[in-house]
This record gives structure tokens, C-alpha cells and sequence, in this order.
């Protein structure tokens, strides 16, 4: 059985397809059998892979159980991948009007969760049925913020939808942590969010992961050039922490 994470938080730009896509490139380099499924309408991940999003079956023909998620795996050179796709946007009301709504994924996945060692799930900056799919099919759930105050205050609702999830459909599921993505320790403002964030995690009963990401321009440049960081840029900011990330992730989940 795999590994099932979920990255979540209803925000958009605060590294959660920057995180899915460079944990799965570690994990991929330690020789695991990884899998990235993009379940945001956007499908950022699917595009930085270089997968086909039209045309063949993507996530949401895994969702209806039209297709096998084995066949709708795409191989790129990134990785293995289940590709996004833009009708996730216009067919949301009718996942949303299903019954059992939010367990079509967790239902449909049973061919990947046998081969890969690593599932990843993106989501969209929402918590509609989508982020919902993702993490009742999860074991576990990673929540990405960037460094600005309304990340952190923000943190109070996806940690209720996440209880909500635990209360009602998927009680095994845990927060491996929350994560800080884009930190920059030339900025005061940064430097005090990394400071009480774990503070603030013992008060309201969340992990945090030990190594915030910094920032680092090698991971825009390989996510321009289509590359994997820990390959072009092994020893940049961002890989390092990712590697670290992972780490400690790992011996969580032990
Ligand atoms: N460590 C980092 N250093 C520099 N830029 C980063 C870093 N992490 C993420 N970014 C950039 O921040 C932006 C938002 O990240 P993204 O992963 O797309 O967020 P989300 O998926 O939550 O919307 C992207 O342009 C991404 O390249
Ligand atoms: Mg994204």
C-alpha cells in the first residue's frame, strides 16, 4: 500500500504544487515509486511534467471510475504522473451532488495504491470536493504557507476542515505538518513567522515542520525549464530543505 499525502490550504501561491512536485522528486531520487495526482482544475503540476491534459484520461475519468487510475498514469521524465484537467472547474457542482461525494478518489485508486510506494496529491486553493477527495483518501496531510500574517491566520480554518475530515470520513488521517514554503531570513517579517510558528502550533495541537523552504530562484528556474531541481541544482537553498523535509517526514510516518 502507499504512502497517500495530501497538500492542502485553501490559499493559492503558498507552495503547495511547488512542495508535491519537489517532494516527489526526492522521494523518486531515493528510489521510490512515486505518484503525483493533480486534482486542481488549474493543473499547474500536470503542466510543469509536461504531461497531456486533453485527449487522454486524466484525473477526473479516475473520479468518475471511467478509467483505471494504472491507465491514466502518464510517465514523463519528471515522474509518473495522473494529469489535472481544466472540466474539474465546470463539472464541480456535479462531484459535488454525488453521494458519497468525497470518497470517489479513495474508492477508484485501488490499482495505484498497490504499485507506488508514494501517492502525492495537489489541490486547488479551495476546500470544495476536491481538496475534500484528496484528503479522505490520504494518510496524510501536509499544509504549506508562505510567509505573510493572513497565511498564519489562516491556518485555523483548513486545520477545521482537516478535523472536520478526521471526524466524519477519514479518522486514520494525520498532519505530518505545516510547512513554511518561500522563506526568506533577510526579512524581519519571516524570521518572526518562523519563530512562533511552532509556538503556535503546541497551543492549537499542529505539527510544524522543522526546516522551513527557503527561498531560492533555482526552483522557479527549474520549474521554467521543465527540470528536476534535486538534478540541476542539488545543493541550492530549496533542495536542501526539501531533502530535510522529506527526512523528517519519513521518520514521522515510521
Ligand atoms: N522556495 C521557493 N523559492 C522561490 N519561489 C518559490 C518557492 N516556492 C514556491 N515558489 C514560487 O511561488 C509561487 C507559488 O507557488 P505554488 O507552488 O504554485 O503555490 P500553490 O500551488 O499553493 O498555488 C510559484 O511561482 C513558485 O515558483
Ligand atoms: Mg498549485
Amino acid at each position: 500500500m502507499a504512502v497517500k499525502i495530501a497538500l492542502v490550504n485553501k490559499k493559492g501561491g503558498v507552495g503547495k504544487t511547488t512542495s508535491a512536485i519537489n517532494i516527489a522528486d526526492v522521494l523518486i531520487h531515493k528510489k521510490k515509486k512515486v505518484l503525483l495526482i493533480d486534482l486542481d482544475p488549474q493543473h499547474n503540476a500536470t503542466k510543469t511534467y509536461g504531461a497531456v491534459y486533453e485527449g487522454g484520461a486524466t484525473v477526473y475519468d479516475v473520479l468518475t471510475g471511467e478509467s483505471d487510475p494504472m491507465e491514466a498514469v502518464q510517465h514523463t521524465s519528471f515522474g509518473d504522473i495522473i494529469a489535472g484537467d481544466e472540466i474539474l472547474s465546470s463539472e464541480e457542482t456535479m462531484f459535488q451532488n454525488k453521494i458519497g461525494r468525497e470518497k470517489l478518489l479513495k474508492k477508484n485508486l485501488k490499482s495505484v495504491d498497490e504499485y507506488y510506494d508514494f501517492i502525492l496529491m495537489d489541490t486547488p486553493p479551495n476546500t470544495g470536493v476536491y481538496m475534500l477527495n484528496a484528503l479522505t483518501a490520504a494518510d496524510g496531510c501536509i499544509i504549506p504557507i508562505n510567509c505573510d500574517d493572513y497565511a498564519v491566520s489562516g491556518l485555523s480554518q483548513i486545520l477545521g476542515v482537516i478535523h472536520d475530515v478526521i471526524d466524519n470520513v477519514n479518522e486514520n488521517l494525520r498532519i505530518y505538518g505545516v510547512l513554511l514554503v518561500a522563506y526568506d531570513k533577510r526579512n524581519a517579517l519571516d524570521r518572526n513567522i518562523n519563530e512562533i510558528l511552532p509556538e503556535q502550533g503546541k497551543q492549537n495541537g499542529f505539527p510544524v515542520f522543522k526546516t522551513p523552504i527557503r527561498t531560492c530562484v533555482e526552483v522557479k528556474a527549474a520549474k521554467s525549464g521543465k527540470r528536476s531541481l534535486i538534478e540541476t541544482s542539488p545543493k541550492c537553498n530549496a533542495a536542501l530543505d526539501y531533502q530535510a523535509v522529506v527526512k523528517q517526514m519519513l521518520r514521522g510516518i515510521k
